[in-house]
């Protein structure tokens, strides 16, 4: 498979989880998950993950994956190689495996004494790819061996990051987040 084949279906098949962190920070807000509980003297998870960021996200990645699923056809055709359409486990999968990474992510801060916001290089770039991708695997098996070939997810590893921070640092700027990570 050509590169930039690989990189371009990397990119289609993971944007059903990349949106669902963006839209949480556009939606957040209100009632904690955690409803303010403490655990050995932090936060389970902080005000920093809401009800409402969670099922918006949730919800954004799910749209977005039926929104590609109707223009993948064309889309492949016009471009020359095929690009997924997804199934409603694959969906559901990305989306909310991106957003379940990202809980367990502040679970995991909360425990290691970081405050809400706090920067966790690694983790904060990655969390929700090492939980999208199992779900995904697990709840749509088939479809997840089809996509995502080892090329793919290398593609994944090295070009989420680079994502993730950049459109973090576009936030940040546009005054949407609090911090640039
Ligand atoms: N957000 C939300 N619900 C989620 C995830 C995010 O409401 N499940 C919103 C919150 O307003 C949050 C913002 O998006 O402050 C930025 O998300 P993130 O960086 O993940 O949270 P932090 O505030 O940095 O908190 P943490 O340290 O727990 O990651
Ligand atoms: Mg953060």
């Amino acid at each position: 498979m050509a590169v930039l084949e690989t990189v371009v279906i990397a990119f289609w098949a993971m944007l059903p989880a990349y949106v669902p962190n963006n839209a949480a920070v556009l939606a957040g807000g209100g009632r904690p998950i955690d409803g303010g509980r403490t655990w050995s003297g932090s936060r389970i998870l902080g005000d920093g993950k809401s009800w409402r960021g969670t099922f918006a996200g949730i919800l954004a990645g799910l749209l977005l994956a039926g929104a590609l699923t109707l223009v993948a056809d064309d889309v492949s055709a016009a471009i020359g190689f095929e690009v997924p359409a997804f199934t409603p486990l694959a969906a559901v999968g990305l989306a909310a495996g991106a957003m379940l990474g990202d809980i367990l992510a502040s679970f995991v801060k909360r425990r290691t004494g970081r405050e809400r916001g706090a920067m966790f290089p690694g983790v904060d770039q990655l969390d929700f790819v090492v939980v999208s991708l199992p779900l995904t695997a697990l709840l749509a098996t088939e479809w997840f061996f089809e996509w995502f070939t080892w090329g793919v997810i290398l593609v994944v590893v090295v070009l989420t990051p680079i994502l993730h921070v950049t459109t973090n640092v576009i936030a940040y700027k546009l005054g949407l987040k609090n911090e640039p990570w």
